[in-house]
């Protein structure tokens, strides 16, 4: 197996030597392309004195050496170059390499690569040592200046223009960057040209580059980044610093997008959108994620992370800041459900197997393995939390101060918190554990109502993770709020913190007891542990002013539902139906909303609960019981389906905007429930009807799920055949509906087929990653899917390490499932790891998850 090294963040120690100005040429070809670099160093004895230099690299041809001009013979190894210190003189000198690569081999999609046709790099996180000899670490922040020729018309680095002509342009970027920020795309491109005035006066010329064909989709994506750079500087006062903003799209890319300075890098499903082929989510996504990579730019770019430990530093605040600016576009009610949902369905996931890791690690493999969702959303969580304790106020004064403190750096969590602890006053001690600790914190309740007095008693559970058996209490910010029996709010929402592993809390001068509405807005990513009446739930369902909450009474009880009907319930009980036909029928809620509280708890979820109740979850009886709840609901809102449907029924033109969205989504969950009756009649007018992606998805969905379909889909494809983005969505909706018998012979018929294309991630994903997200068919008994992944997998990872170990992450509940699933997948994680050459990346995933 591949050599599985350690990387420890208490093994931190800075760059020996100081890296001012790297001047960069690019000779592009296909099959070799030269890479000439001259790195300015500026030596300082107080750093490292006698320090060999060492630069990272790996898959270089290396041409030419020389320092301030005179060849140097040194050989260097698997992972770099080392210039013994007896070599460097004591004076500024300049490091002059040239290496050969070739980006057309690079499947990888890392490093210098092609994508039909095009050129472009992704870096982050150690990409650039696989583009040139450097010291490829966030901490060394340099000024790039590039020069590319090539004949190709569109010849793009970070930076300001900086001169072209015939076959070359150049590229000055005044800002210090590290090198897992650098890009260089070049193709034929054309642009959507826009422009900004930033609060300051600067003119910033806008574009973002696609191929021929592709402009009319990119209004969209332009519109939310004018309003992206607006929303940065009203918010968070931060104002954009270049001259230009480019934005490409790349059909092949591994991850959403990447916000390389001025120049961010797109997979095309994050900018491409039309009504006809994008659906509200895609719009919504292409929103969240274009202000995402742009607010990169002051909270990564500008401040950066020291070492790739401190990854949560930009990510958890980037993804904290994009959540704010979706719920200002959008309704923050529903954009905090969604998240929450998410964090759910893939960070407690994450946190409650194998895969447990903090939200600041101490220790990693490979880096890449570490883009996770503890990372991203539970570090979004951790800084909500912070806001809340200390207050909005406080909360932007830090931020200023963060900024004021650390523009140009090279910053780690502890710069972080004590920004916060300068601006507030606070001990933030033990909030930090919320960084360094593992695991999902459960909370336990305990009322009490005495002589007028009603107390809370909150207790914390803290569950072991690898490494990490015994933890110390959390602070958990708790919001609460109280209700009168009549409905009325006798305690508006109030922040309470636990510190210790047991604490009470009083309320005073109550007329009645409450019932208590607690975590509101999911204060706190914890689990609430808490027997609470079917009858009071749906009391909260429908009066709980916190529509967080109020979602959640519903979604806790349609949990109860779910389990009750899997262990063998003969009948739903009618207060989660009744209860549901109010809501939907509730004119005074928003339709999205509505549209939320009707859709079922997923099966993944489902068996992510009841495995953490510390019961066994049957993926065959989940699944089943899901169907006939399904249709317990479709029968009971019967009677309102077609005056709803008629009430959300858009006419006029299209708009991606939030209300239609939300309008959209309860037409076609009702759709949905409707097609449970009518045999399809309604889903195959719908689809024949449908004048957008939204509705055309919809309306097959609803087909598929009741085992019809087959003419929509082959419709769909007639349609769509020449475009790679619809058609991920005709080969994953096929795979996420399949019945569980079905679904691994499904994927097989698909990925036999001539245009699955599975080198391209988006395609891989949309059958591959399609096959776990179906939880019945992926668990189905005889255990063909868990091959089929594996065996995919194994394909892959010689191709695209990065890819395939993220997709091993199907595998990491095992340990929820019976004796025999815990075995056949057991058989395929040691299957995996037997397989010889195995990627770094592959082989860290199997080894923690079989662990
Ligand atoms: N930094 C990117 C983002 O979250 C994600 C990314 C990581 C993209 C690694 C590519 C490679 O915005
Ligand atoms: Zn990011």
């Amino acid at each position: 197996m591949t050599q599985q090294t350690t990387v420890y963040l208490a093994d931190y120690r800075p760059y020996s030597h100081p890296l001012d100005r790297v001047e960069l040429t690019f000779r592009l070809a296909p099959q070799a392309t030269r890479v000439v670099a001259r790195l300015h160093f500026r030596p300082d004895p107080a750093r490292s004195p006698g320090a060999d230099l060492r630069l990272d690299g790996e898959g270089l041809r290396l041409i030419r050496l020389a320092l301030d001009g005179t060849p140097l013979d040194c050989q260097p190894d698997d992972t770099g170059l080392t210039l013994p210190a007896a070599l460097l003189p004591a004076d500024p000198f300049v490091l002059e390499t040239e290496v050969e690569i070739a980006p057309v081999g690079n499947t990888a999609l890392e490093g210098l690569y092609m994508s039909n046709g095009m050129y472009c790099t992704q870096c982050e996180a150690e990409g650039f040592r696989k583009i040139t000899y450097y010291p490829d670490r966030p901490d060394v922040m340099a000024r790039f200046h590039v020069r590319i020729e090539s004949d190709l018309p569109v010849l793009l680095s970070n930076g300001n223009p900086a001169g072209q002509g015939p076959g070359w342009a150049e590229w000055d970027d005044p800002w210090p960057k590290p090198a897992y920020l650098f890009a260089l795309v070049a193709g034929e491109l054309v642009a959507l040209p826009d422009h900004f005035l930033t609060t300051s006066g600067r003119e910033v010329a806008l574009n973002i580059w696609v191929r021929a064909g592709d402009e009319s989709r990119c209004a969209y994506a332009m519109d939310a980044l004018k309003r992206s750079m607006r929303w940065d500087e009203q918010v968070y006062g931060r104002e954009y610093d270049l001259d230009v903003f480019n934005i490409v799209a790349v059909d092949d890319f591994n991850m959403g997008a990447m916000e390389n300075k001025g120049l961010n890098i797109f997979n095309s499903k994050l900018v491409l959108a039309s009504p006809q082929t994008a659906t509200d989510t895609d719009y919504e996504r292409i929103e969240a994620v274009i202000a995402h990579e742009y607010f990169h730019n002051w909270t990564g770019n500008r401040i950066t992370c020291r070492d790739w430990f401190q990854l949560c530093l930009k990510e958890g605040l980037t993804v904290f800041r994009d959540q704010q600016f979706s719920g200002d576009m959008r309704s923050h009610a529903v954009k905090r459900i969604e998240d929450v949902q998410a964090l759910r369905a893939r960070q407690f996931r994450e946190d409650q197997g194998p895969l447990a890791h903090p939200v600041r690690p101490d220790s990693f493999v490979e880096i890449n393995n570490f883009y996770t969702a503890t990372v991203y959303e539970k570090g979004a969580e951790v800084i909500g939390m912070l806001k809340r304790l200390v207050g909005d106020a406080e909360y932007a004064r830090a931020l200023d101060l963060y900024f004021a403190r650390h523009d140009g750096e090279a910053a780690t969590i502890e710069d972080w918190l004590k920004v916060f602890e300068d601006a507030t006053g606070r001990d933030l001690g033990q909030f930090k554990r919320w960084y360094t600790e593992a695991g999902t914190p459960r909370l336990t309740v305990q009322e009490e109502w005495k002589d007028g007095i009603y107390s809370l008693t909150l207790e914390q559970h803290l569950p072991p993770t690898p490494g990490q058996p015994v933890k110390a209490p959390k602070v958990i910010p708790v919001a609460v709020g109280l209700l009168n029996p009549n409905g009325d709010e006798v305690q508006p929402t109030t922040v309470l913190e636990l510190t210790e592993t047991r604490q009470s809390f009083r309320f005073e001068g109550l007329a009645s007891r409450p019932v208590a509405s607690i975590l509101r807005g999911f204060s706190a990513p914890v689990v609430l542990d808490r027997a609470v009446s079917a009858a009071e739930r749906a009391f909260l369902l429908a009066h709980d002013t916190d529509p967080f909450n109020r979602w959640e009474a519903g979604r806790a009880l349609a949990k109860e539902v779910l389990a009750d009907l899997a262990a063998g319930a003969p009948t739903v009980g009618p207060d989660w139906l009744e209860a549901m036909v109010r809501l939907v029928q509730d004119d005074s809620l928003d339709p999205a909303f509505r549209a939320l509280a009707l859709r079922l708890p997923g099966e993944d979820d489902m068996a992510a609960t009841l495995a953490a109740a510390g019961k066994q979850p049957d993926p065959a009886a989940l699944h089943t019981a899901r169907r006939r709840m399904a249709a317990a609901l479709a029968g009971a809102l019967a009677p309102a389906l077609p005056g709803l449907m008629e009430a959300t029924q858009i006419t006029g033109a299209f708009s991606p905007d939030a209300v239609q969205a939300g309008k959209r989504a309860l037409h076609n969950a009702c759709l949905g429930l409707l097609s449970l009756r009518d045999g399809g009649a309604a889903a195959e007018a719908a689809f024949a009807a449908a004048t957008n992606m939204t509705d055309s998805l919809a309306a097959l969905a609803a087909l598929l799920e009741i085992g019809r379909g087959q003419p929509q889909l082959d419709a769909f494809e007639a349609r769509w055949r020449g475009d790679r983005l619809v058609m991920d969505k005709w080969f994953m909706v096929q795979v996420l509906h399949a019945a569980p018998d079905q679904t691994a012979r499904t994927v097989e018929r698909l990925t036999a087929r001539a245009d699955f294309d599975w080198k391209n991630p988006n395609r891989f994903r949309s059958v591959i990653g399609a096959l776990s997200a179906n939880h019945a068919g992926f668990h189905y008994q005889d255990g063909a899917s868990y091959r089929l992944l594996a065996d995919w997998l194994l394909r892959l990872d010689p191709k695209n390490p990065q890819t395939a170990a993220r997709m091993s992450t199907a595998f990491e509940t095992w340990r929820r499932y019976d004796s025999g699933r815990q075995g056949l997948i057991r058989a395929e994680l040691a299957r995996i790891l037997a397989t010889s050459g195995l990627s770094r990346d592959l082989a860290e995933m199997a080894t923690r998850m079989a662990g």
